[in-house]
């Protein structure tokens, strides 16, 4: 089923806020969103910072955590008391760096929206949001939409996902992200959690397609029910591929919540 009417990318309007929540838009670029000095800070920082690897095969590395690691092997209550490590982690590097992306985001998700944008929560517990990443290797085709990745999760309730990205260092060749009009709906067996990484490809065959480059100082957002993928990259010498990203679910009252 094919959701969008074009495949350009669009600027950040509360227009095409709404399309992109509502898939009709591939995505929405933000040049310019920090300039070079701040880039080169926040790569910097990110690197001394607390980097932790997913397991020692792979080489992605990162600060902070994912919600969606702890659905399979831990509790929601570990979720939930992990989240102030993270968010200390993260701060760290935001510190070092003099510069807050998340926060910047935030405010410009703020100022193109009619509800309250912030964090998202459970009961009154935060989330966390604002993951560092580093890595140039590929990432398969997966989907991240939590009310069929995470139900139970207060983010469950979302009716729209996305997922912003800023990119504070360009890698030399590579690295491009690709979407496909394809939005999930797998079938779901009553208590189980469909795999949404490492997906068929056959998923997205005849697909539309849209294509972005990670252009340092830039945040794209785009919509994660699609399937993606990451092609893999090759850095420019000494560098890797810094970025800091989350998601940005639309809950049943319109508001926006982050989380990552
Ligand atoms: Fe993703």
């Amino acid at each position: 089923m094919q959701t969008w009417t074009d495949t350009v990318e669009h600027t950040l309007t509360r227009a095409n806020l709404a399309l992109l929540l509502d898939n009709r838009i591939p995505a929405i670029r933000v040049p310019g969103f920090a300039d070079a000095a701040e880039c080169q800070a926040f790569a910097a920082a990110a690197k001394a910072g607390r980097m932790q690897y997913y397991n020692v095969s792979d080489r992605i590395g990162y600060i902070g955590l994912a919600q969606f690691q702890y659905r399979w092997t831990k509790t929601k209550a570990e979720f939930l008391a992990d989240v102030p490590q993270a968010q200390a982690d993260v701060q760290a590097v935001f510190d070092a760096a003099r510069f807050n992306p998340l926060q910047r985001v935030i405010a410009l998700l703020r100022s193109h929206w009619d509800a309250p944008v912030d964090i998202a929560h459970e009961d009154d517990k935060p989330y966390f949001a604002g993951i560092v990443r580093s890595t140039t290797d590929k990432i398969d085709l997966h989907v991240d939409w939590a009310p069929v990745n995470s139900p139970d999760y207060a983010i469950g309730a979302i009716d729209g996902q996305l997922g912003w990205n800023f990119f504070a260092e360009e890698l030399q060749s590579g690295g491009q992200t690709h979407v496909y009009n394809h939005p999930w709906d797998p079938r779901v067996n009553a208590g189980e959690i469909p795999v949404s990484y490492g997906l068929d490809r056959a998923l997205t065959q005849g697909a539309t397609s849209f294509t972005y480059n990670p252009t340092a100082g830039d945040v794209v957002i785009f919509n994660t029910r699609n399937p993606h993928e990451i092609a893999a990259g090759t850095p420019r010498p000494g560098g890797s591929r810094v970025s800091i990203g989350s998601f940005i679910g639309r809950m049943p009252d319109r508001s926006l919540v982050l989380w990552a």
